[in-house]
């Protein structure tokens, strides 16, 4: 069932507690492949009710990236929900959900100074207050999140935690092609010949974890590694490679001895592709 006024998700969403079920939630862009359907998967199983939002957050992009471009297909992304025991797509206007005079942020400070944060200022605060205005409406029990936005899902646990919200961030593993690359929508931009080069994103992660698994620990060291992989690639061009701490996301140059986080951006021509690999020593 397709929602797209607040009063009326709201209203079911009321009658829905009413009755006792719990209620799952799987904030999305649309485009939606693999990736979204694991997690909407994950959250049919786990929820008596799912919901799915489909909303393309205009607060998010910043003023030279792809919002016009960004794919959007709700007919299609409906159907794939009905097929997998969707409840209700929420997929509100940008006019009912922001008011014009909006005057409230919700900006987490230190984790969004890093990477995607510091490539695309403002992004997070963009995510966070959709987030937040998603999670008021739906009240949900459990939150859906993929690890292929690492640094989106620690922020958002920080939010959560900050503002003692009573939602629990579940974090789903990344989905991949057979050859590797990450699902992600904005895959469809990518020519026949970027999407043979986007395959540098993978392929340097898989070098970095090799390096670990036989016993490198030295941050620049694997630093070097991935780049020189990435360089190989004439159509990539480095937008951040960094071997950072899981929890806090600061860069680390020495010698690492906990969880780490591997995370990669890379621009392949045009598109923006990110990447990570989750490491515990
Ligand atoms: P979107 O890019 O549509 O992603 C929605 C969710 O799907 C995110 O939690 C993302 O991490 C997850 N996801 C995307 N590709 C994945 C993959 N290959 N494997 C596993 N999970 C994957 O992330 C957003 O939208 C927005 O920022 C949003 C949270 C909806 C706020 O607008």
């Amino acid at each position: 069932m397709l929602v797209k006024s607040i009063k009326e998700m709201q209203g079911i969403v009321k009658k829905w507690k009413k009755e006792g079920h719990s209620v799952g939630f799987v904030p999305t862009m649309g485009a939606l492949h693999e990736g979204h359907q694991s997690l909407i998967e994950r959250a049919a199983r786990e929820n008596d009710r799912v919901v799915v939002s489909i909303f393309v957050n205009p607060t998010q992009f910043g003023p030279t990236e792809d919002f016009d471009a960004y794919p959007r297909d709700l007919e299609k992304d409906c159907s794939l929900c009905q097929g997998v025991g969707v409840h209700v797509v929420f997929s509100p206007d940008a006019k009912e959900l922001y008011f014009p005079d909006q005057s409230t942020m919700v900006h987490v400070s230190g984790l969004t100074d890093v990477l995607c944060g510091s490539k695309r200022p403002g992004h997070f605060d963009g995510v966070c207050l959709v987030v937040s205005k998603f999670f008021n409406i739906i009240q949900p029990d459990k939150a859906y999140f993929g690890q292929k936005d690492a640094q989106q899902v620690t922020v958002i646990k920080r939010m959560v935690r900050d503002l003692n919200l009573d939602v629990e961030i579940v974090v789903c593993p990344i989905v991949r092609e057979s050859d590797g690359l990450a699902r992600s929508s904005r895959n469809v931009y990518l020519s026949p010949e970027e999407r043979q080069a986007a395959l540098v994103l993978s392929r340097s992660l898989e070098v970095a974890k090799n390096a670990l698994n036989n016993g490198e620990r030295n941050a620049s060291v694997l630093k070097a590694a991935l780049l020189s992989c990435i360089v190989q690639e004439p159509l990539a061009e480095i937008d951040y490679v960094e071997i950072v701490d899981s929890e806090s996301l600061q860069v680390l140059k020495g010698k690492i001895a906990n969880s780490i986080l591997i995370p990669v951006a890379v621009f392949i021509g045009k598109t923006r592709l990110i990447d990570n690999i989750a490491y515990k020593i």
